[in-house]
């Protein structure tokens, strides 16, 4: 039954990955459907989610504090609904309940689209019931089980939580089986399953009916991606295919690939889809071979090379970007060194770089001692920054007198913070910064009337930094109320 009697007010907070942002959206359009309206503060608030993350120790702590300064809220207003959702409460589940009994939903990644029915059964009862519900871990039952209770219900949409009207992210696939030694993931998302293509291909077309033009392909080694439909096998190439022609849609991204499973055919589509963008995010994790070895990463740094001469090879111009882990049980000074070396031999356009972070449940915490401290962690972990910065400001660099094709996405980080000190007198303003992505992904910068947000426009690139092209509008598109499209001179 749904209640509508009045209004709840949701607070949601999201840390972690972009498939947790993709959770949140889905979790507010269902709780919507029951007349709940979004605020932007706890305070406001009758009903308070975190939509959680575990990949790292730190992400964990965040949220215990937070639950913390919660349990006064619950003394003043006893009505209000506290719930921990996503990965976290999936790995803790019990747990969470003993270190913050005042929470009263502990839901997993597989169950989300129970949670409206879940905060209405702690609702109805006046004796606080806590309301758990979490996928069977991957040693209780049969593969098909296990997988079921994972599942997702990914056609509900928000699109006020979308990172902006029209950029959405559309998973293709929930899960992971590769099992990295250091991972929680295989864990709290469940085995790996691939959507049907046509449900993908639907769901692209809903959106861009809505006013999508940009999707983000999701999935954890989303080009594992393989899904037989009508006695087709279809990977990730035939799907980037499938959907290439959906009327509206521009541009098509997809995040994040497993080195192994970088097939020819998928380069092959990046290069003569124009849609797909010139981008792949390929963690490498480490330049060392033991300690891929030890990471079960499932290639060495030589697979790895080959696979970035392919990519070099087959598509010009292509941007990649990797995740590396400093710190992981074992490594010395010799094996960061390797690592090092691979930052400045592969030249990514950015890297992701985490302290390792020993978590429960995994292989590496259960074989190998946590033994590097948390200072040299820390020393190797600016070391390679600093390195990743430098390279990523002299390859930024090259493009400056060059032209880059953007999609406006909004105001710059700076243009905001400038908007909040002071806001605009009234009306809106004639010209502020504002930032948008390349096809190779890169942040651009330039001074744009805010009336360009969501369309696409030429930027010369004037100057750069590690992290930003900085350049002035050539031209930019006008949409005339229908999707004419007309470039012109600014
Ligand atoms: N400690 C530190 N970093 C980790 N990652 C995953 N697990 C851990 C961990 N236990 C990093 C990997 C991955 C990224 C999303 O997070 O680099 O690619
Ligand atoms: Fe984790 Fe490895 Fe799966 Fe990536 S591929 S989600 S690092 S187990």
């Amino acid at each position: 039954m749904t209640d509508t009697s009045h209004n709840h007010r949701l607070y949601i907070e999201t840390v972690g990955c972009q498939m947790n942002m993709l959770d949140s959206e889905l979790v507010v359009a269902a709780l919507r459907q029951e007349g709940y309206e979004l605020t932007d503060s706890p305070k406001k608030a009758d009903t308070i989610l975190f939509n959680t993350c575990s990949v790292r120790e730190h992400a964990e702590h965040k949220i215990y504090s937070a639950l913390g300064r919660l349990k006064y809220v619950r003394r003043r207003r006893p009505q209000t609904v506290i719930g921990v959702i996503g990965c976290m409460a999936q790995k803790d589940q019990d747990l969470i309940f003993r270190r913050a009994p005042h929470v009263d939903l502990v839901v997993g990644t597989g169950q989300l689209a129970e949670i409206p029915r879940l905060i209405r059964e702690v609702r109805a009862r006046p004796q606080r019931q806590p309301q758990k519900a979490v996928s069977l871990d991957r040693t209780s039952g049969s593969v098909t089980r296990i997988a079921d209770s994972f599942r997702s219900y990914d056609p509900l949409r928000d699109p006020d939580m979308r990172p902006t009207p029209f950029q959405a992210f559309v998973r293709i696939m929930i899960g992971c089986d590769k099992f990295c030694t250091y991972c929680v993931v295989p864990t709290t998302r469940g085995p790996e399953q691939s959507r049907p293509p046509s449900q993908i291909a639907q769901e692209v077309r809903l959106l861009a009916e809505q006013g999508v033009r940009e999707i983000t392909l999701l999935g954890q080694t989303v080009n594992s991606y393989r899904h037989t439909e009508n006695g087709r096998l279809y990977r990730l190439s035939d799907l980037l295919a499938m959907i290439h022609d959906t009327d509206g849609i521009d541009r098509i991204r997809f995040v994040t690939s497993y080195p192994r499973d970088m097939s020819d055919d998928l380069l092959q589509a990046v290069r003569d889809l124009p849609k797909v963008m010139r981008y792949l995010h390929v963690p490498l994790q480490h330049g060392c071979n033991d300690v891929l070895k030890r990471m079960k990463r499932g290639y060495t740094v030589e697979q790895y090379r080959d696979m970035m001469h392919r990519i070099r090879d087959l598509i010009p111009h292509c941007s990649v970007s990797s995740d590396f882990i400093v710190g992981f049980c074992g490594e010395t000074e010799q094996a960061h060194e390797k690592s090092m070396d691979a930052v400045r031999e592969f030249r990514f356009k950015n890297s992701f770089i985490f302290k390792y972070s020993a978590r429960s449940g995994t292989r590496a915490d259960e074989l190998f001692e946590d033994d590097v401290d948390d200072r040299t962690k820390r020393r190797r972990n600016v070391e390679m920054l600093e390195l990743q910065n430098q390279i990523s400001e002299e390859d930024n660099a090259e493009f400056i007198g060059r032209r880059v094709q953007v999609l406006v996405e909004g105001p710059s980080k700076s243009a905001e913070k400038a908007a909040r000190r002071q806001p605009p007198p009234t009306g809106r303003p004639l010209s502020v910064q504002l930032m948008g992505r390349s096809e190779c992904d890169r942040i651009v910068v330039f001074d744009g009337n805010p009336r360009l947000v969501g369309s696409t426009a030429e930027i010369e690139v004037s100057d750069c930094t590690g992290t930003t092209l900085i350049g002035s509008i050539v031209t930019r598109e006008v949409r005339h109320g229908s999707s004419e499209l007309l470039p012109i001179l600014s």
